[in-house]
Protein backbone atom coordinates (compact mmCIF):
# COMPACT_ATOMS: atom_id res chain seq x y z
CA UNK A 1 0.00 0.00 0.00
CA UNK A 2 1.46 3.64 -0.99
CA UNK A 3 0.17 6.59 0.41
CA UNK A 4 0.68 10.09 0.38
CA UNK A 5 0.39 12.34 3.00
CA UNK A 6 0.16 16.38 2.42
CA UNK A 7 1.09 18.58 5.61
CA UNK A 8 3.41 17.37 7.77
CA UNK A 9 3.13 19.38 11.01
CA UNK A 10 1.26 18.02 14.30
CA UNK A 11 -1.00 16.04 12.07
CA UNK A 12 0.62 15.14 9.25
CA UNK A 13 3.74 13.77 10.60
CA UNK A 14 1.92 11.52 12.98
CA UNK A 15 -0.41 10.22 10.30
CA UNK A 16 2.53 9.62 8.28
CA UNK A 17 4.31 7.72 11.45
CA UNK A 18 1.69 5.66 12.17
CA UNK A 19 1.12 4.69 8.50
CA UNK A 20 4.64 3.60 7.62
CA UNK A 21 4.80 1.67 11.54
CA UNK A 22 2.35 -0.45 9.76
CA UNK A 23 4.15 -1.33 6.68
CA UNK A 24 2.75 1.24 4.29
CA UNK A 25 4.89 3.18 1.72
CA UNK A 26 4.16 6.53 2.69
CA UNK A 27 5.45 9.93 0.57
CA UNK A 28 4.76 13.18 2.83
CA UNK A 29 4.62 16.07 1.38
CA UNK A 30 4.99 19.43 2.81
CA UNK A 31 5.93 23.24 1.36
CA UNK A 32 9.44 23.37 2.68
CA UNK A 33 12.00 21.36 3.48
CA UNK A 34 12.47 23.88 7.06
CA UNK A 35 8.84 22.43 8.05
CA UNK A 36 10.02 18.61 6.41
CA UNK A 37 13.00 18.67 8.66
CA UNK A 38 11.00 19.49 11.80
CA UNK A 39 8.48 16.70 10.92
CA UNK A 40 11.11 14.20 10.42
CA UNK A 41 12.83 15.05 13.74
CA UNK A 42 9.04 14.93 15.33
CA UNK A 43 8.74 11.58 14.24
CA UNK A 44 12.01 9.98 15.01
CA UNK A 45 11.67 11.16 18.70
CA UNK A 46 8.30 9.76 18.78
CA UNK A 47 9.16 6.38 17.18
CA UNK A 48 12.28 6.50 19.52
CA UNK A 49 9.85 6.40 22.50
CA UNK A 50 7.42 3.87 20.72
CA UNK A 51 10.57 1.65 20.44
CA UNK A 52 11.91 1.93 23.86
CA UNK A 53 8.65 1.52 25.49
CA UNK A 54 8.03 -1.93 23.12
CA UNK A 55 5.60 -0.73 21.03
CA UNK A 56 7.40 -0.91 17.98
CA UNK A 57 9.29 -3.92 16.71
CA UNK A 58 11.42 -2.17 14.26
CA UNK A 59 14.00 0.21 14.87
CA UNK A 60 13.16 4.07 14.03
CA UNK A 61 15.77 3.44 11.31
CA UNK A 62 13.76 0.87 9.45
CA UNK A 63 10.34 2.57 10.20
CA UNK A 64 11.90 6.13 8.35
CA UNK A 65 13.04 4.04 5.42
CA UNK A 66 9.87 3.86 4.14
CA UNK A 67 8.91 7.47 4.47
CA UNK A 68 9.72 9.41 1.47
CA UNK A 69 9.71 13.28 2.02
CA UNK A 70 9.48 16.10 -0.77
CA UNK A 71 8.12 19.37 -1.62
CA UNK A 72 6.78 18.66 -4.94
CA UNK A 73 3.60 16.85 -5.43
CA UNK A 74 5.10 14.45 -8.18
CA UNK A 75 6.20 11.68 -5.57
CA UNK A 76 2.28 10.76 -4.99
CA UNK A 77 1.81 9.76 -8.74
CA UNK A 78 1.44 6.17 -7.90
CA UNK A 79 -0.06 6.24 -4.77
CA UNK A 80 -3.27 4.44 -3.75
CA UNK A 81 -4.35 6.60 -1.22
CA UNK A 82 -3.67 10.07 -0.27
CA UNK A 83 -4.70 12.08 2.87
CA UNK A 84 -4.60 15.78 3.17
CA UNK A 85 -3.86 17.72 6.91
CA UNK A 86 -3.20 21.20 5.90
CA UNK A 87 -4.34 23.83 7.99
CA UNK A 88 -8.37 24.23 8.16
CA UNK A 89 -8.92 26.57 5.57
CA UNK A 90 -11.41 25.83 2.60
CA UNK A 91 -9.25 27.54 0.40
CA UNK A 92 -6.28 25.49 0.72
CA UNK A 93 -7.70 22.61 1.41
CA UNK A 94 -9.36 22.96 -2.17
CA UNK A 95 -6.18 23.83 -3.73
CA UNK A 96 -4.36 20.91 -2.16
CA UNK A 97 -7.47 18.55 -3.51
CA UNK A 98 -6.80 19.95 -7.27
CA UNK A 99 -3.34 19.09 -6.73
CA UNK A 100 -4.11 15.73 -6.03
CA UNK A 101 -6.60 15.14 -8.07
CA UNK A 102 -4.52 15.90 -10.74
CA UNK A 103 -1.39 14.01 -10.37
CA UNK A 104 -2.69 11.07 -8.12
CA UNK A 105 -4.16 7.67 -10.47
CA UNK A 106 -7.81 7.89 -11.41
CA UNK A 107 -8.87 5.05 -8.90
CA UNK A 108 -6.86 6.65 -5.56
CA UNK A 109 -8.96 7.33 -2.85
CA UNK A 110 -8.15 10.76 -1.26
CA UNK A 111 -9.08 11.87 2.48
CA UNK A 112 -8.69 14.62 4.74
CA UNK A 113 -8.06 15.16 7.88
CA UNK A 114 -10.00 18.10 8.30
CA UNK A 115 -11.61 18.40 12.01
CA UNK A 116 -14.41 20.07 11.33
CA UNK A 117 -15.05 20.97 7.78
CA UNK A 118 -17.87 19.40 5.51
CA UNK A 119 -16.75 16.70 3.29
CA UNK A 120 -18.50 17.75 0.55
CA UNK A 121 -17.43 21.04 -0.18
CA UNK A 122 -14.26 20.04 -0.13
CA UNK A 123 -14.42 17.23 -2.04
CA UNK A 124 -16.68 19.07 -4.86
CA UNK A 125 -13.46 20.76 -6.29
CA UNK A 126 -12.53 17.37 -7.54
CA UNK A 127 -13.38 15.28 -10.92
CA UNK A 128 -13.94 12.40 -8.10
CA UNK A 129 -16.45 13.30 -5.26
CA UNK A 130 -17.31 10.19 -4.86
CA UNK A 131 -13.66 8.75 -4.12
CA UNK A 132 -13.17 11.66 -1.41
CA UNK A 133 -13.74 11.21 2.50
CA UNK A 134 -12.96 12.11 6.00
CA UNK A 135 -10.30 10.53 7.94
CA UNK A 136 -9.83 11.82 11.49
CA UNK A 137 -7.27 11.58 13.29
CA UNK A 138 -6.25 12.52 16.79
CA UNK A 139 -3.43 13.91 18.26
CA UNK A 140 -1.38 12.32 19.19
CA UNK A 141 -1.79 10.12 16.23
CA UNK A 142 0.58 7.61 17.21
CA UNK A 143 -0.82 7.10 20.59
CA UNK A 144 -4.78 7.79 20.13
CA UNK A 145 -6.57 4.74 18.71
CA UNK A 146 -9.73 6.80 17.06
CA UNK A 147 -9.96 7.64 13.29
CA UNK A 148 -13.83 8.98 12.44
CA UNK A 149 -14.68 8.01 9.13
CA UNK A 150 -16.79 10.36 7.50
CA UNK A 151 -18.59 9.91 4.34
CA UNK A 152 -19.83 12.90 1.82
CA UNK A 153 -23.29 13.32 0.62
CA UNK A 154 -21.38 11.37 -3.04
CA UNK A 155 -18.90 9.41 -1.28
CA UNK A 156 -19.56 5.35 -2.39
CA UNK A 157 -19.91 2.74 -0.06
CA UNK A 158 -16.81 0.98 -1.49
CA UNK A 159 -14.67 3.71 -0.26
CA UNK A 160 -16.45 4.28 2.95
CA UNK A 161 -15.13 0.46 3.63
CA UNK A 162 -12.09 0.45 1.73
CA UNK A 163 -11.00 3.67 4.77
CA UNK A 164 -12.17 1.71 7.41
CA UNK A 165 -10.01 -1.34 6.42
CA UNK A 166 -7.43 1.35 6.12
CA UNK A 167 -7.90 2.43 9.83
CA UNK A 168 -7.93 -1.19 11.32
CA UNK A 169 -4.89 -2.11 9.16
CA UNK A 170 -3.45 0.94 10.63
CA UNK A 171 -4.16 -0.99 14.06
CA UNK A 172 -6.95 1.91 14.60
CA UNK A 173 -10.63 1.40 15.79
CA UNK A 174 -12.98 3.18 13.11
CA UNK A 175 -16.21 5.03 14.09
CA UNK A 176 -18.23 5.84 10.46
CA UNK A 177 -20.66 8.32 10.62
CA UNK A 178 -24.24 7.84 9.16
CA UNK A 179 -24.41 11.37 7.83
CA UNK A 180 -21.78 14.14 7.71
CA UNK A 181 -22.60 16.51 10.46
CA UNK A 182 -19.96 19.97 10.86
CA UNK A 183 -17.09 18.91 13.65
CA UNK A 184 -17.92 15.01 13.51
CA UNK A 185 -19.00 14.00 16.52
CA UNK A 186 -15.98 14.39 18.20
CA UNK A 187 -15.39 18.14 17.56
CA UNK A 188 -19.18 18.87 17.97
CA UNK A 189 -18.84 17.56 21.78
CA UNK A 190 -15.06 18.99 22.03
CA UNK A 191 -16.34 22.48 21.13
CA UNK A 192 -19.40 21.98 23.59
CA UNK A 193 -16.60 21.58 26.12
CA UNK A 194 -14.75 24.87 25.44
CA UNK A 195 -17.57 26.59 25.03
CA UNK A 196 -18.58 25.90 28.89
CA UNK A 197 -15.30 26.14 30.38
CA UNK A 198 -15.15 30.19 28.75
CA UNK A 199 -18.32 30.46 30.00
CA UNK A 200 -17.72 29.54 33.22
CA UNK A 201 -14.07 31.52 33.44
CA UNK A 202 -15.74 34.71 31.84
CA UNK A 203 -19.42 34.87 34.13
CA UNK A 204 -16.50 34.50 37.02
CA UNK A 205 -17.59 31.12 38.31
CA UNK A 206 -14.17 29.97 38.29
CA UNK A 207 -10.85 30.26 37.46
CA UNK A 208 -9.20 28.46 34.31
CA UNK A 209 -7.22 26.33 37.00
CA UNK A 210 -10.50 25.35 38.82
CA UNK A 211 -12.41 24.27 35.63
CA UNK A 212 -9.21 22.31 34.79
CA UNK A 213 -8.92 20.91 38.18
CA UNK A 214 -12.35 19.44 37.89
CA UNK A 215 -12.12 17.84 34.75
CA UNK A 216 -9.26 16.44 35.64
CA UNK A 217 -9.67 15.29 39.31
CA UNK A 218 -13.27 14.99 39.50
CA UNK A 219 -14.11 13.66 36.19
CA UNK A 220 -10.54 11.78 35.54
CA UNK A 221 -9.98 13.33 32.22
CA UNK A 222 -6.31 12.97 31.16
CA UNK A 223 -6.60 16.49 30.87
CA UNK A 224 -8.08 19.51 32.02
CA UNK A 225 -10.07 21.82 29.21
CA UNK A 226 -8.19 24.67 28.65
CA UNK A 227 -4.75 22.37 28.85
CA UNK A 228 -6.58 20.37 25.60
CA UNK A 229 -7.23 22.83 23.72
CA UNK A 230 -3.14 24.22 24.28
CA UNK A 231 -2.37 20.93 23.62
CA UNK A 232 -4.49 21.16 20.54
CA UNK A 233 -3.45 24.38 19.46
CA UNK A 234 -5.56 27.53 20.20
CA UNK A 235 -5.57 28.48 16.52
CA UNK A 236 -7.04 25.03 15.62
CA UNK A 237 -9.57 25.18 18.49
CA UNK A 238 -10.91 28.65 17.35
CA UNK A 239 -10.92 27.37 13.63
CA UNK A 240 -13.16 24.10 14.34
CA UNK A 241 -15.13 26.27 16.38
CA UNK A 242 -15.77 29.06 13.59
CA UNK A 243 -16.59 26.15 11.04
CA UNK A 244 -19.39 24.47 13.21
CA UNK A 245 -21.33 27.58 14.54
CA UNK A 246 -21.09 28.94 11.39
CA UNK A 247 -22.60 26.02 9.99
CA UNK A 248 -25.79 26.20 12.09
CA UNK A 249 -24.74 24.76 15.81
CA UNK A 250 -25.61 27.65 18.35
CA UNK A 251 -22.99 29.60 19.68
CA UNK A 252 -21.71 30.58 23.56
CA UNK A 253 -20.18 33.78 23.33
CA UNK A 254 -16.43 33.67 24.29
CA UNK A 255 -13.39 35.59 23.81
CA UNK A 256 -10.57 34.06 25.47
CA UNK A 257 -9.52 31.45 23.21
CA UNK A 258 -9.63 34.68 20.14
CA UNK A 259 -7.67 36.50 22.27
CA UNK A 260 -4.51 34.29 23.25
CA UNK A 261 -4.56 33.71 19.62
CA UNK A 262 -4.33 37.11 18.29
CA UNK A 263 -1.43 37.31 20.95
CA UNK A 264 0.20 34.52 19.40
CA UNK A 265 -0.12 32.39 22.36
CA UNK A 266 -1.18 29.50 20.29
CA UNK A 267 -0.93 26.96 23.01
CA UNK A 268 2.03 24.20 23.31
CA UNK A 269 3.20 24.36 20.31
CA UNK A 270 4.12 28.39 21.12
CA UNK A 271 5.11 27.15 24.04
CA UNK A 272 2.59 29.48 25.84
CA UNK A 273 -1.29 29.68 25.91
CA UNK A 274 -3.38 29.52 28.87
CA UNK A 275 -0.17 27.83 30.33
CA UNK A 276 3.42 28.37 30.05
CA UNK A 277 5.52 25.00 28.83
CA UNK A 278 9.27 24.33 28.50
CA UNK A 279 9.87 25.29 25.34
CA UNK A 280 7.76 25.17 21.89
CA UNK A 281 6.28 21.81 21.44
CA UNK A 282 7.44 20.48 24.85
CA UNK A 283 4.19 19.31 26.56
CA UNK A 284 4.12 18.16 30.23
CA UNK A 285 1.56 18.13 32.41
CA UNK A 286 -0.14 21.51 34.21
CA UNK A 287 0.16 21.64 37.54
CA UNK A 288 -3.44 22.11 39.28
CA UNK A 289 -5.02 22.79 42.56
CA UNK A 290 -6.37 20.20 43.80
CA UNK A 291 -9.65 21.57 44.81
CA UNK A 292 -12.72 23.18 42.71
CA UNK A 293 -15.61 25.04 43.41
CA UNK A 294 -16.98 23.41 39.77
CA UNK A 295 -19.27 20.26 39.81
CA UNK A 296 -18.31 18.08 37.60
CA UNK A 297 -21.99 17.45 36.03
CA UNK A 298 -21.49 21.54 35.08
CA UNK A 299 -18.65 20.52 32.52
CA UNK A 300 -19.99 18.12 30.59
CA UNK A 301 -23.45 19.61 31.21
CA UNK A 302 -23.51 20.83 27.31
CA UNK A 303 -21.65 18.20 25.59
CA UNK A 304 -24.12 15.48 27.31
CA UNK A 305 -26.49 18.22 25.56
CA UNK A 306 -25.05 18.22 22.46
CA UNK A 307 -24.53 14.03 22.38
CA UNK A 308 -28.41 14.15 22.82
CA UNK A 309 -28.37 15.84 19.74
CA UNK A 310 -26.37 13.77 17.49
CA UNK A 311 -28.27 10.47 18.78
CA UNK A 312 -31.68 12.27 18.20
CA UNK A 313 -30.76 13.12 14.75
CA UNK A 314 -29.35 9.61 13.89
CA UNK A 315 -25.96 10.36 13.45
CA UNK A 316 -24.74 8.15 16.14
CA UNK A 317 -25.79 5.96 19.10
CA UNK A 318 -24.48 6.36 22.60
CA UNK A 319 -21.84 3.78 22.62
CA UNK A 320 -20.78 5.28 19.56
CA UNK A 321 -20.08 8.42 21.26
CA UNK A 322 -18.60 6.90 24.02
CA UNK A 323 -15.83 4.99 21.60
CA UNK A 324 -15.46 8.08 20.18
CA UNK A 325 -14.48 10.15 23.42
CA UNK A 326 -12.64 6.98 25.06
CA UNK A 327 -10.49 6.29 22.39
CA UNK A 328 -10.46 10.19 20.77
CA UNK A 329 -9.70 11.68 23.76
CA UNK A 330 -9.09 8.98 26.47
CA UNK A 331 -11.49 9.77 28.08
CA UNK A 332 -11.31 6.95 30.91
CA UNK A 333 -15.40 6.25 30.33
CA UNK A 334 -17.63 7.49 28.08
CA UNK A 335 -19.52 11.00 28.03
CA UNK A 336 -22.76 9.20 28.39
CA UNK A 337 -21.75 6.13 30.70
CA UNK A 338 -20.02 9.64 32.89
CA UNK A 339 -23.51 11.02 32.89
CA UNK A 340 -25.38 7.79 33.60
CA UNK A 341 -23.06 8.15 36.86
CA UNK A 342 -24.10 11.94 37.42
CA UNK A 343 -27.50 11.10 37.04
CA UNK A 344 -29.69 13.02 33.62
CA UNK A 345 -31.38 14.81 36.15
CA UNK A 346 -28.30 16.96 37.54
CA UNK A 347 -27.36 17.17 34.01
CA UNK A 348 -30.57 18.97 33.17
CA UNK A 349 -30.87 20.89 35.91
CA UNK A 350 -27.38 22.25 34.68
CA UNK A 351 -28.43 23.00 31.27
CA UNK A 352 -31.78 24.42 32.71
CA UNK A 353 -29.82 26.73 35.22
CA UNK A 354 -27.28 27.90 32.75
CA UNK A 355 -30.06 28.47 30.22
CA UNK A 356 -32.43 30.94 32.34
CA UNK A 357 -29.04 33.05 32.94
CA UNK A 358 -30.17 33.82 29.05
CA UNK A 359 -27.51 30.99 27.38
CA UNK A 360 -29.61 29.75 24.17
CA UNK A 361 -27.15 26.69 23.60
CA UNK A 362 -28.04 25.50 26.69
CA UNK A 363 -31.74 24.39 26.23
CA UNK A 364 -31.78 20.85 26.96
CA UNK A 365 -32.54 18.62 24.40
CA UNK A 366 -36.08 16.70 24.49
CA UNK A 367 -34.50 13.44 24.41
CA UNK A 368 -32.52 14.12 27.66
CA UNK A 369 -35.79 15.59 29.01
CA UNK A 370 -38.12 13.01 28.20
CA UNK A 371 -35.25 10.58 29.95
CA UNK A 372 -36.29 12.62 32.79
CA UNK A 373 -39.85 12.79 32.71
CA UNK A 374 -39.76 8.59 32.07
CA UNK A 375 -37.51 8.35 35.14
CA UNK A 376 -34.52 7.32 33.25
CA UNK A 377 -32.11 9.09 35.16
CA UNK A 378 -28.92 7.04 34.63
CA UNK A 379 -27.33 4.05 37.43
CA UNK A 380 -29.65 5.91 40.05
CA UNK A 381 -32.73 4.37 38.42
CA UNK A 382 -31.26 1.57 36.90
CA UNK A 383 -31.69 2.93 33.24
CA UNK A 384 -30.27 5.88 31.83
CA UNK A 385 -28.28 5.98 27.96
CA UNK A 386 -27.54 2.38 29.05
CA UNK A 387 -29.62 -0.39 31.44
CA UNK A 388 -27.32 -0.98 34.44
CA UNK A 389 -27.66 -3.71 37.01
CA UNK A 390 -28.84 -2.49 40.47
N1 LIG B 1 4.63 9.59 20.37
C1 LIG B 1 5.01 8.53 21.10
N2 LIG B 1 4.86 8.45 22.44
C2 LIG B 1 4.32 9.52 23.07
C3 LIG B 1 3.89 10.68 22.36
C4 LIG B 1 4.07 10.68 20.95
N3 LIG B 1 3.70 11.71 20.19
N4 LIG B 1 3.37 11.57 23.26
C5 LIG B 1 3.45 11.00 24.47
N5 LIG B 1 4.03 9.77 24.37
C6 LIG B 1 4.28 8.81 25.43
C7 LIG B 1 5.27 9.32 26.47
O1 LIG B 1 6.60 9.03 26.06
C8 LIG B 1 4.89 8.54 27.71
O2 LIG B 1 5.46 7.23 27.63
P1 LIG B 1 5.89 6.42 28.95
O3 LIG B 1 4.61 6.17 29.69
O4 LIG B 1 6.54 5.18 28.45
O5 LIG B 1 6.81 7.35 29.68
C9 LIG B 1 3.37 8.36 27.56
O6 LIG B 1 3.06 8.61 26.17
C10 LIG B 1 2.61 9.36 28.42
O7 LIG B 1 3.00 10.69 28.08
P2 LIG B 1 3.36 11.81 29.13
O8 LIG B 1 4.02 11.21 30.33
O9 LIG B 1 4.09 12.89 28.40
O10 LIG B 1 2.02 12.53 29.58
P3 LIG B 1 0.56 11.98 29.88
O11 LIG B 1 0.60 10.80 30.80
O12 LIG B 1 -0.24 13.15 30.28
O13 LIG B 1 0.01 11.45 28.49
C11 LIG B 1 -1.32 12.06 26.61
C12 LIG B 1 -0.04 12.31 27.38
C13 LIG B 1 -1.33 10.62 26.09
C14 LIG B 1 -1.32 13.02 25.45
C15 LIG B 1 -2.55 12.24 27.60
O14 LIG B 1 -2.42 13.42 28.33
C16 LIG B 1 -3.88 12.26 26.87
O15 LIG B 1 -4.40 11.24 26.50
N6 LIG B 1 -4.46 13.47 26.66
C17 LIG B 1 -5.68 13.67 25.90
C18 LIG B 1 -5.32 13.84 24.45
C19 LIG B 1 -6.51 14.14 23.60
O16 LIG B 1 -7.60 14.35 24.07
N7 LIG B 1 -6.30 14.16 22.28
C20 LIG B 1 -7.34 14.48 21.34
C21 LIG B 1 -7.31 15.93 21.02
S1 LIG B 1 -8.60 16.42 19.93
C22 LIG B 1 -8.02 16.04 18.41
O17 LIG B 1 -6.92 15.65 18.20
C23 LIG B 1 -9.00 16.19 17.32
C24 LIG B 1 -9.10 17.48 16.67
O18 LIG B 1 -9.55 17.51 15.54
C25 LIG B 1 -8.81 18.76 17.33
Amino acid sequence: MRIAVVGSGTMGHGIAEVASISGMEVKLIDISWDILNRAKQRMEESLKRLYDRGTIKESPEQVMRRIEMSTSYEVAKEVDFAIEAVPEILDLKRKVFEQLDKITPRDAVLATNTSSIPISDIGEITSRKERVIGMHFFNPPPLMKLVEVIPSKYTTEEVTNFTVDLAKKMGKVPVRLKVEVPGFVSNRIFLRLLQEACREVESGEATVEEVDSAARNKLKLPMGIFELADYVGLDVVVDLWKVIVGRGAKDVSCSSYNKKVESKELGVKAGKGFYSYQAPGKYSKVPLPQDSRVPPERVISLAVNEGAWLMENGIVNAEEIDTVMKLGFNFPKGLMEIADELGIDSIVSQLKDIYSKGYDAYMPNPLLLKMVSSNQLGKSTGRGFYVHNT
